[in-house]
């Protein structure tokens, strides 16, 4: 990938974690002051509502992220693999995207329900594998058997603002999780 792409995604993911920790100090702050500026009016639309959901979930993951507790080495390797639709056609910068959506998606949803994988494969390395699936495999039966094997699972849809079509399954990721379960679901899937 160009390295301005990086560039790029990197700055993107800062921004992104501004954003979580101005989410966390404003929730924390509004927890304390009970009615405070953001006043009745504006509480009642439900997009402040979801905001509001949305501000939560960031604060709790960002309480957790400022607290690391050491987490013992893993029995085994962890790895996170990223399963790319390649039906889609999608150009080098729209994959590249897609993965950071997939891997900072899948975090995001499991990081409380799938917490001391999660931080034993941050802290030894986070490998992170892409995988092709064409249409023979479809996504979402690789995702309900990584699920039924208990995995974190996380399906990109696209917006469809570029190249492709709204609501397209771009990428699926899976685990953090073990290699050797995540072979029994993904083993059969090439490199990208
Ligand atoms: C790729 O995306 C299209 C559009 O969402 C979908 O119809 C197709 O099933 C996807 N392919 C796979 C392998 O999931």
């Amino acid at each position: 990938m160009p390295a301005i792409a990086l560039v790029v995604i990197d700055s993107l993911l800062k921004v992104a974690g501004g954003i979580a920790i101005g989410w966390f100090i404003r929730d924390a702050s509004n927890r304390g002051g009970g009615k405070s500026a953001g006043g009745s009016s504006s509480s009642s639309s439900p997009n402040n509502k979801i905001g509001q959901t949305a501000s939560r979930r960031a604060g709790a993951a960002a309480a957790a992220i400022s607290k690391p507790t050491p987490v013992p080495r893993p029995k085994e390797e962890l790895k996170m693999v990223l399963c790319v639709n390649m039906s889609l056609k999608m150009g080098t910068g729209k994959v590249g995207a897609q993965c950071a959506h997939a891997a900072v998606g899948v975090l995001w949803a499991h990081y409380q329900s799938h917490n001391v994988p999660i931080r034993q494969w941050e802290m030894y390395g986070q490998p992170k594998i892409a995988l092709k699936v064409g249409d023979e495999a479809e996504m979402a039966e690789l995702e309900a058997k990584a699920m039924s094997l208990g995995m974190p699972t996380y399906i990109v849809h696209d917006a469809g603002r570029t190249q492709i079509a709204a609501g397209s399954q771009t990428v699926l990721a899976i685990g953090p999780a073990p290699k050797s379960q995540l072979d029994t679901v993904t083993g059969h899937l090439k490199l990208l």
